[in-house]
């Protein structure tokens, strides 16, 4: 088998990448091929200053794109060795992938890499089905291999305790119209690469919704379609919370949604408390746990839906001008 990426490679495996989820579907990230190897960055023309000030969104869909495009390479024969943040002098660069010994991909890596194009945000209600013990058991399992914890919330008083902190941030959040303008911005009545999709934000918040969602102009719901009474919510969290704990939690959040499809379930993301430093702490607290909240999901069975669009590949691949004439990687 040959060692090395080839630039066909590279850019196949930056498709999968960017299936990745992000803040209001800004897709904030660029890849750059350099010296055999191939860089993801965060794209400082992408941020969103108002929602995320600190970078935090950014990051984590950075590590979920990163995940998916560690999947790819493993999946083509060629896993990559990763150093993440490899340039202090450069913090844009999330990480640098290298080729690594050339295997075969497991069966369990070609499950998650297929369920890449099934996954989408299903912000609709639920079917009040349960999740069964094995596939709760699955999801804890994908934050654990990638360094990150998930605390199922169990029981109405913790789901009930966790919606007073998420409704108390959803509150916070809503009296900035700078917040409030950009995610207006970023919904797309019309077709566009990038953005939320009216038709994919999910239905009108009403009253009676334990959960608060954020509003993406979405339509009013059929009678008696209420939110899931009873819903599993799950918490991931990192060790810490530096910049690097963050490209960690993306990698989590990303297989966690990966096992979630595969296993049939739909996801809906809900980072309100995450955003709203107190209500963080306060969820820290109330789940007990070291380390920070990273995000916070809604998992059940939903109805069918379609994946949201995304810029296309070139949009955000740098390649080396002669890689691009050649398919060769410069060494
Ligand atoms: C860091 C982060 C925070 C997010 N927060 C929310 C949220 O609070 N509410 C929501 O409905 N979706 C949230 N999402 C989901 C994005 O809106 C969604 O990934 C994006 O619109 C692309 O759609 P897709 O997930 O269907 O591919 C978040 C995603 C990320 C990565």
């Amino acid at each position: 088998m040959e060692t090395g990426y080839t630039v066909e490679q590279l850019r196949a495996a930056v498709a999968d990448a960017i299936r990745a989820p992000s803040l209001h579907n800004v897709q904030p990230w660029r890849f750059r091929l350099r010296d055999g190897g191939i860089e993801v960055l965060v794209d400082p023309t992408r941020r969103l200053p108002a929602t995320d000030p600190s970078g935090w969104g950014a990051r984590v869909a950075g590590g979920a794109a990163l995940f998916n495009l560690r999947l790819a390479l493993t999946v083509s024969g060629t896993p990559a060795a990763v150093r993440l943040r490899p340039y202090p002098s450069e913090p844009n660069v999330l990480a640098r992938l290298l080729p690594d010994l050339p295997r075969r991909p497991t069966p369990a890596e070609q499950h998650l890499y297929a369920a890449i194009p099934r996954r989408f945000s299903n912000r609709a209600p639920f079917w009040p089905d349960p999740v069964p013990a094995d596939a709760r058991w699955q999801l804890g399992e994908a934050a654990r291999a990638e360094h990150c914890w998930l605390e199922l919330l169990i029981g109405v008083s913790a789901v009930n305790a966790f919606a007073e902190i998420a409704n108390g941030a959803h509150r916070v959040l809503e009296r900035d119209p700078g917040y409030r303008a950009e995610r207006a911005a970023w919904v797309r009545a019309t077709h566009a690469p990038d953005g939320v999709p009216a038709a994919a934000g999910g239905p009108q918040a009403e009253p009676q919704d334990l959960l608060p969602s954020r509003s993406f102009g979405g339509s009013q719901r059929a009678p008696g379609r209420d939110f899931e009474p009873e819903p599993l919510v799950a918490v991931l969290g990192s060790a810490g919370n530096t910049a690097v704990d963050q490209v960690v939690a993306g990698q989590a959040l990303q297989r966690v949604l990966l096992t979630a499809a595969d296993a049939g379930l739909s996801v809906s993301m809900l980072s309100q408390p995450i955003e709203v430093p107190t209500a963080r702490e306060q969820l820290r607290m109330s789940l007990g746990r070291f380390g920070t909240p990273q995000m916070v999901m809604r998992i059940g069975y939903g109805q069918p839906g379609r994946p949201t669009p995304r810029r296309p590949v070139d949009e955000v691949l740098d390649l080396p001008v002669r890689a691009a004439l050649t398919n060769q990687l410069p060494t």
